[in-house]
């Protein structure tokens, strides 16, 4: 175990090294390249086929990911048709990870292979939900205290599936408990592709800041074990230009993994991916923010149906409308959508009043739906 002090930074990068290219490259996990190195992360409860279509469409994202399938084997009937909304998936926004949530290496292998069937075109293992149940029961960041366990699941996962199994995991279950190079090396010696690192422990809020030198660390680990081949993608706020260049230049990480900062803003992807290479950004239109919105409903009703999807659409809406004047006012009505007229009426009202400027006076605030309670709280899966 490692301790944070003794965390070692890659040296910064030498004046020259700042090149085009440097940040933003195609990036090969085994038998898949991806077009960039910009990654969707995996979100319970949001990155559904919708939400991914949107991000790959309008952001280009390198990989989208899906939420996490718990690996509980054919016993749990019933489960079809959560598996089919979990697995989902269009041509239009391949290539595409689909998650396994688990710790008997026989389930999780069974599920690697049931998610291959479903078109997943890498097959990933949870080291890092970290919410109380997963905790109790042994899975997400509770692995990351059975590196020898995570090396069992990889293995049977690796030899159920012809796809690329990676690993995505903390830098240990908590500040004491600091098994990131452990865990990584157990998943690279039983043969995982790519090691994603979520820059956090299993107790730190989302606020936290992300410690690169657990990255770094796990980037050395890799090196050693295996040279450049096997990728280390670092996750945890990687949502600015800044904070990537930090990753690169103090950590070594190969990609980026972006989570609640693709929620409503979609361009993200796009503009990041501009300013790290040099050209410029993009701001969408108060029209053509709407217009996405609206074209994000349908596929999600398209998805879950009208009625649930609208119930489903609550915390997108308010994503798209987060940071523009007014939002805090209108917060609790897109909490509330109950049906499709009312869907229309609070956006077009939302819309109406910012064009016409009745919003001015009020601040263009960036509100937190994540890490709240309470009513309107997005999801009680956060944190993960
Ligand atoms: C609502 C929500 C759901 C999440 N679900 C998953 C999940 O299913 N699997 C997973 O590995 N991580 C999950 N995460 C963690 C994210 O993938 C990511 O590691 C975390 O949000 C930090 O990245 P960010 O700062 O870019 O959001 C979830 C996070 C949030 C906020």
């Amino acid at each position: 175990m490692t301790s944070p002090e003794t965390a070692t930074h890659l040296a910064p990068a030498a004046a020259g090294e700042h090149a085009p290219g440097r940040y933003i490259h195609p990036l090969t996990i085994g038998s898949l390249t991806l077009a960039n190195n910009l990654c969707l992360a995996p979100m319970a409860g949001f990155t559904n086929v919708a939400f991914r279509l949107i991000a790959k469409e309008v952001g280009g994202c390198g990989l989208v990911a899906s939420e996490m399938v718990a690996a509980i084997g054919p016993s749990h009937r019933g489960q079809e048709e959560r598996f089919r909304v979990l697995t989902q998936n269009v041509a239009a926004e391949k290539p595409l990870a689909m998650q396994v949530y688990g710790r008997d290496p026989a389930l999780c292998a069974e599920t690697a292979a049931a998610l291959e069937a479903a078109g997943a075109d890498l097959i990933d293992l949870n080291c890092g939900c970290p919410v109380k149940k997963a905790k109790q029961s042994g899975c997400g960041v509770a692995l990351m205290k059975e590196p020898e366990l995570v090396g069992r699941i990889i293995k049977a996962m690796v030899e159920a599936t012809r796809k690329p199994v990676t690993v995505k995991m903390r830098l240990g279950f908590d500040a004491s408990n600091r098994t990131m190079v452990e865990v990584a090396t157990a998943a690279v010696e039983n043969g995982a592709q790519a090691v994603f690192v979520h820059a956090r422990t299993g107790e730190s809020k989302h606020g936290v800041m992300v410690d690169l030198g657990g990255v770094a660390e796990v980037k050395q680990t890799v090196m050693r074990l295996r040279g450049a081949a096997i990728p280390v993608i670092a996750n945890g706020s990687m949502d600015t230009a800044a904070a990537i260049r930090q990753a690169k230049d103090q950590a070594g990480a190969d990609g980026y993994q972006i989570g609640r900062a693709a929620c409503g803003d979609p361009w993200l992807f796009r503009n990041l991916l501009a300013e790290l290479s040099g050209n410029p950004t993009y701001t969408p239109s108060w029209d053509e923010r709407r217009a996405l919105l609206m074209r994000h409903y349908q596929l999600i009703c398209s998805l879950f149906g009208a009625d649930r999807g609208t119930r489903v659409m609550r915390k997108y809406t308010f994503f798209y409308c987060n940071g523009l004047p007014g939002v805090r006012r209108f917060r609790d009505r897109f909490c509330r959508i109950a049906n499709a007229s009312e869907f229309a009426g609070v956006v077009d009202d939302f819309f109406a009043n910012l064009r016409a400027g009745h919003h001015a006076l009020e601040p263009a605030e960036h509100l937190t739906l994540f890490d709240r309670s309470g009513p309107g709280s997005a999801t009680d899966t956060d944190g993960h």
